[in-house]
């Protein structure tokens, strides 16, 4: 069994770490410029210790996960010294393998391994990260470890190339990312008409938890709802003197993210192609 070390302890180093160790992989060591959370992830694996360079790590394992922020990532394995037989991963989702281009060169193997996950901290990474799809980018034979590194997290793995991340990750951005931002634009909207973002919160998630459900249950293109879906311009133009009045910031967004769902309710078949024509002209009407 290849021994595992980590440069970085963050939420992802850690959830890696401490559920690859549950699985009987065996890591050896961590290392990260915060002693502190190298030093709790330690704790958190049995068998292994903090190192103090990250050198010696390189040295004492066979694949070297750099889980540290990405604009980290090529300068930390850059510093390094590599060779034949040993492995440089990272879990970027947009940054390519060629971030370990030195070591490549110096005949390390090289691979990433993106979990298609939101993680907000230490605990809930932990808990989060079986059962995440894995976007695996690598050659052989660093694609077939990786692939068993998914498989034994429970996961799905897709294969990339360096040039399918950025759209990958940006799609992910839309996705997760910017679906808290929706939330965040919505929840302070209730201001306006003197409840807490709090309150909102609390209402939206059940809401969102059932649009989850819906996704997974009913998928696209069936699961939508809301007023674009059913041809409701009157409801359309009512939101439209809401949002007015109260949040004008918040009509550019409503109106692209308005007009990118008529064909949502075309596919639907919900939508007619003479109500979806009215949409359009109302949702691009310049005020
Ligand atoms: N968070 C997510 O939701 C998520 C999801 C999928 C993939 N990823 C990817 O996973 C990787 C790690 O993400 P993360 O959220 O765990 O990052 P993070 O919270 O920033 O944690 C990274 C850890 O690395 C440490 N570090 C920084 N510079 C270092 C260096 N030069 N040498 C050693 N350690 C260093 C940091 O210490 P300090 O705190 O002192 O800086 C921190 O403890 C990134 O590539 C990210 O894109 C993240």
């Amino acid at each position: 069994m290849a021994r595992l070390g980590f440069i970085g302890a963050g939420p992802v180093g850690t959830a890696f770490a401490v559920n690859l160790a549950q699985r009987g992989y065996q890591v050896v060591g961590i290392f990260d410029v915060n002693r502190e959370a190298a030093d709790r992830l330690a704790g958190d694996v049995a068998g292994s210790r903090v190192f103090d360079q990250a050198q010696a790590l390189v040295e004492a394992a066979d694949i070297v996960f750099v889980t540290t922020p990405d604009d980290m990532i090529a300068k930390v394995a850059g510093a390094l010294t590599w060779r034949a037989g040993k492995a440089a991963v990272h879990c970027s989702g947009a940054t390519t393998v060629h971030a370990f281009d030195s070591a490549a060169a110096q005949g390390a193997a090289v691979g990433a391994i993106h979990p298609c996950q939101s993680f907000a901290g230490r605990d809930q990474a932990i808990a989060n990260l079986p059962g995440a799809t894995f976007a695996v980018e690598a050659e052989e034979p660093m694609r077939t470890t990786l692939t068993g590194v998914a498989k034994a997290l429970g996961g799905d793995v897709v294969y990339l190339t360096s040039d399918d991340k950025a759209l990958y990750h940006a799609a992910a951005c839309i996705a997760a990312a910017y679906a808290y931002t929706l939330v965040d634009v919505a929840t302070d909207l209730w201001k306006s008409f003197g409840k807490t973002k709090a309150e909102a919160t609390k209402a939206y998630v059940p809401l969102l938890q059932g649009t989850v459900n819906n996704i997974a249950s009913v998928g696209f293109p069936g699961c939508p709802s809301g007023p674009i879906m059913r041809g409701d311009v009157k409801t359309i133009e009512r939101h439209f003197v809401a949002l007015r009045k109260h949040a004008p910031d918040v009509l550019p967004l409503y109106k692209a993210l308005g007009l990118r769902t008529i064909p949502v309710g075309l596919a639907k078949g919900t939508l007619s192609e003479g109500k979806a024509a009215e949409l359009k002209a109302l949702l691009e009407r310049t005020e």
